[in-house]
């Protein structure tokens, strides 16, 4: 699986509009009122659908966009339940979704953002994920910074491996 991590608006919208392929099947989680979905579908997908837990932000994004999908589900339900529901309104299953875009807002809590992607295990043939989350991109950069000073021979706090 290919995975993006963005901290940015600006770099998760840039990723959106150049790394789905034509054909793939798309969701966006936290698709608020759906601009970067709406970028989505220029790439030709087979299918995007955007969701959000706020009812309000999924209307605002129908009447923006209405030729697009949107609907209400909550990332944060282990079996995504509301997001099958949806899938399954439009003829598809949560089987189908090979790429999926993850935007709970980027100053989200790595804990709430750790608990919606645990729970893409039910996706189970997802080729790309793409996450906007600025505690995970620090957290990459801190093991980045680990790695490279244990190659130099620097104790970071960090138990060695041998
Ligand atoms: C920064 S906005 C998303 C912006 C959008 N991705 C875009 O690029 O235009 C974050 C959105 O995440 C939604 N959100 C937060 N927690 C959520 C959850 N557990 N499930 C679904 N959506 C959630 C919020 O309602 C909000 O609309």
């Amino acid at each position: 699986m290919r995975i993006w991590l963005c901290s940015r608006t600006r770099e998760y919208r840039r990723v959106a509009a150049t790394v789905v392929l034509p054909g793939q099947w798309v969701v966006e989680l936290g698709c608020h009122e759906g601009v970067t979905t709406s970028l989505l579908s220029k790439r030709r997908p087979g299918f995007v659908l955007g969701v959000d837990r706020s009812a309000h932000a999924v209307r605002t994004a129908t009447g923006r966009f209405p030729q697009l999908h949107f609907g209400v589900a909550d990332a944060l339900d282990s079996q995504l339940h509301e997001l099958r529901e949806n899938l399954q309104n439009r003829g598809a299953t949560l089987a189908d979704v090979k790429a999926c875009f993850l935007d709970l807002g980027g100053d989200a809590r790595l804990s709430t953002v750790l608990h919606a992607l645990a729970n893409l295990h039910c996706l189970p043939h997802l080729e790309l994920l793409v996450a906007k989350s600025e505690e995970l991109v620090r957290l990459k950069k801190q093991s980045e910074m680990l790695v490279q000073a244990d190659v130099g021979g620097l104790c970071c706090g960090a138990e060695k491996v041998e």
